[in-house]
């Protein structure tokens, strides 16, 4: 087969806002204990965080992890996890049925953040609790005042406030699995409130109120324009959460659902929009996709509740995981002039890029690579990409292009970067280029993620899935031309 990616060097989708390659770290399973937090671990630093997870971390250059919850966060005192470690209380989780020794609270994970070069996306408690105790944290996180809960902050020797920009209005409250579950006009008075308390604390905080956990509910729609009819002068984005799985191993349709989530994001968009004519504002609210990811391998997996850091949504990815996770990246990438903040779900070990061991390895998942690469080389303005290729459709009916693509411009580096997903199961694609304005590309770079096994996974022995740099033919390098093996994730660097 044959495709073409024609781009124009004027005509920009927009400036990618680095948040778009944030990720997300709960208090589920084993993400923080165990994953980022294992104090008799031998990588353990001198906070107890594991410095193996930390230095895979920081390869993928990860700009925002939402925090500390996703359901958790609907029945969190976030004033269990901070002071004397030796005085919290040990409690019941009832989001996750797991007992939370509360070893890492805010205090320890803006220390995490610092180590691991990120910042924090916090989530407040608007299931079982309400506007003021959300005040009160980012008093204790952001003020510099002399007053109640800046002082706990110092009193527990944090004297720099932690400075946290970016908040979430509580987690999925539309979802009647939510602790403290809501109705569109119930959450919309409470976040309202909550977010006005927490802006006079600290008026240059950000804040994501909640949108829909899946647009399958039947509450989707209504729920967003009811929502931010209640909110839009006080909040900035809205989110939205999105996982897929391949239960029915329909490969196709599997790889085809970074389509959907295009619909998704373009439907809360219009949302938004219509809510800002209907309010005759002059202010817009972008997208917070603060949960998304391939989820499905877990599903189902019996695990004893009340226990520790138990090994819950321990999914383990392969190639085809990758190859969505990739064209999800480009999906996000080709929106960026609305999507502002994403975050994979998760960062380890809980439907995650990043695996351990408990008092053993850590290692990059397939789903690693695409993410790595996305963070590291797509920094830079996103341009509106025509692809020309042949399309298939789904079972559903959505029409997916044969090659996903996305290209980013980096002015500052004089570099364009191609990343390209070849959809095909059987038959390899002959790439061509039209990249208008930009008469000096020279094709500098190939990195490609193949192999021949869709099914075909990481463990901590051997890393199956894994980049690799393919050899660029001078020749064809002339014509601006590559080849797309069936099934491969691809990402293409030219310099100008
Ligand atoms: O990421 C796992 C869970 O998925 C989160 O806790 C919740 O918000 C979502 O349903």
């Amino acid at each position: 087969m044959k495709a073409k990616i024609i781009v124009n060097k004027n005509f920009a989708v927009g400036e990618i806002d680095k948040r778009i390659y944030g990720s997300f770290v709960e208090h589920l399973g084993r993400c923080v204990y165990g994953g980022i937090y294992e104090p008799t671990h031998k990588t353990a630093n001198d906070f107890g965080f594991r410095e193996d997870v930390l230095e895979l971390v920081k390869q993928i250059d990860v700009p925002i992890v939402r925090y500390p919850g996703g359901n958790f966060v609907s029945g969190y005192n976030w004033e269990d996890g901070i002071g004397d470690k030796t005085k919290r209380p040990q409690k019941k989780d009832f989001a996750w049925k797991s007992i939370e020794t509360n070893q890492i609270g805010i205090d320890e994970f803006q220390e995490w953040a610092r180590q691991a070069n990120t910042t924090i996306n916090m989530a407040v408690n608007l299931g079982t609790r309400g506007a003021k105790e959300a005040q009160n944290l980012v008093e204790y996180c952001n003020a510099d005042t002399d007053t109640y809960y800046a002082n706990l902050r110092k009193q527990n020797g944090f004297e720099k406030p932690f400075a946290i920009k970016t908040w979430c209005l509580g987690n999925e409250m539309d979802g009647d699995w939510q602790i403290g579950h809501k109705t569109a006009d119930e959450y919309g008075r409470i976040a309202n409130e909550a977010a006005k308390l927490m802006k006079l604390v600290d008026p240059k905080i950000e804040l994501v109120v909640c949108g829909s956990s899946v647009c399958e509910l039947e509450t989707f729609g209504e729920w967003e324009l009811t929502v931010l009819d209640h909110t839009y002068d006080n909040v900035d984005y809205i989110s939205l959460h999105q996982y897929y799985g391949n239960q029915s191993n329909n490969t196709a349709d599997f790889l085809g659902r970074s389509v959907h989530l295009d619909a998704f994001i373009k439907s809360v968009v219009a949302m938004c929009d219509t809510v800002k004519a209907k309010k005759r504002s002059k202010k817009q609210i972008n997208l917070a996709l603060d949960e998304w990811n391939v989820w499905y391998h877990s599903h189902g997996a019996k695990i004893e509740d009340w226990q520790i850091a138990p090994p819950l949504l321990e999914d383990i990815y392969n190639l085809e995981d990758a190859l969505l996770v990739g064209c999800m990246l480009m999906t996000l990438q080709n929106n960026c002039d609305r999507v502002k903040i994403a975050c994979l779900a998760q960062l380890v070990n809980v439907i995650a890029p990043i695996m351990t061991e408990n008092d053993g390895a850590a290692w990059a998942q397939t789903i690693f690579y695409p993410y790595m690469y996305a963070s590291r080389f797509g920094r830079g303005k996103a341009l509106k990409t025509v692809t020309e290729c042949e399309n298939y459709t789904t079972t559903d009916k959505f029409i997916v292009p044969y090659v996903e693509s996305s290209v980013i411009v980096n002015e500052e580096k004089r570099q364009i970067v191609v990343f390209a997903v070849n959809r095909s199961l059987d038959e390899d694609m002959e790439l061509s280029f039209d990249l208008g304005g930009f008469d000096t590309a020279v094709m500098k770079e190939h990195i490609e993620l193949y192999c021949d096994d869709l099914k075909t996974v990481n463990t901590k022995e051997c890393q199956n899935v894994a980049p690799k740099s393919k050899e660029i033919n001078v020749q064809k390098s002339a014509y601006q031309q590559v080849t797309l093996n069936k099934h491969s994730w691809n990402m293409i660097r030219f310099g100008y």
